[in-house]
């Protein structure tokens, strides 16, 4: 497993935030480590990402990679901005491919037999299980931990306090990823004690 995994192994959690504002990446990577949770996946939904990255990257608090990734320019971007993991919410060969040249870890979307196997293909053992909830849960990961037995999940979408430990049960997962610990509304309003809590609260719920 490479540091990066290990780290998000560790973690448990991958927060995925949209930040619409890259002044709020510093006090949210206070935020994260305070609630400790030293881990970001900064989604490119807004124009900020990159530079809410590179502020992450320099602050050092947490460790950054870039979600919603779709394309190789994209992985270019996260990269050279600071992110040490890049995650696509589905498989993309090309994208997958820039990440192994750029030396990131890859967390390609995989939900389907088929799509897992892909993965395999391209050198990746450990996927993205989006969209979880809508794509047959915990149920379908057990389901396919048979077959392909040496793959890891990371179950992200419509994941929160109520399923999150269904999920963390199978060995078959590596981390969890969900937005429900870092609300768009409290951080572009400012609120981060209110985050730290929900972040504390979340990692509370992993013990
Ligand atoms: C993602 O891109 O990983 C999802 O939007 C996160 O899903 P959630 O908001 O349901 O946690």
């Amino acid at each position: 497993m490479s540091e990066t995994l290990e780290a998000l192994a560790a973690a448990r959690l991958v927060p995925v935030v949209v930040l619409d504002d890259a002044a709020h990446a510093r006090p949210l990577a206070g935020a994260l480590a305070e609630g400790g949770l030293p881990v970001a996946e900064v989604t490119f939904r807004t124009a900020a990402a990159a530079a809410a990255i590179a502020e992450m990257a320099k602050d050092g608090r947490v460790l950054v990679g870039a979600g919603t990734v779709l394309t190789p320019a994209q992985v270019d971007e996260a990269v050279d901005a600071g992110a040490r993991y890049v995650v696509s919410p589905g498989f993309s060969r090309a994208v997958v491919e820039r990440c192994a040249a750029r030396g990131v870890l890859a967390l390609p979307g995989a939900v389907t037999a088929t799509e897992v196997q892909a993965a395999l293909e391209a050198g990746i053992s450990t996927v993205k299980f989006f969209p979880a909830e809508t794509s047959g849960g915990a149920a379908a990961i057990k389901a396919l931990s048979a077959p392909f037995g040496g793959v890891r999940f990371v179950p992200t979408g419509g994941i929160g306090p109520a399923n999150l430990a269904e999920y963390l049960a199978l060995p078959a997962v590596t981390a969890v990823g969900g937005s429900w610990m870092v609300p768009r509304d409290l951080i572009a309003a400012g609120r981060f004690d209110d985050v730290a809590a929900m972040v504390a609260d979340a990692v509370a719920l992993t013990r």
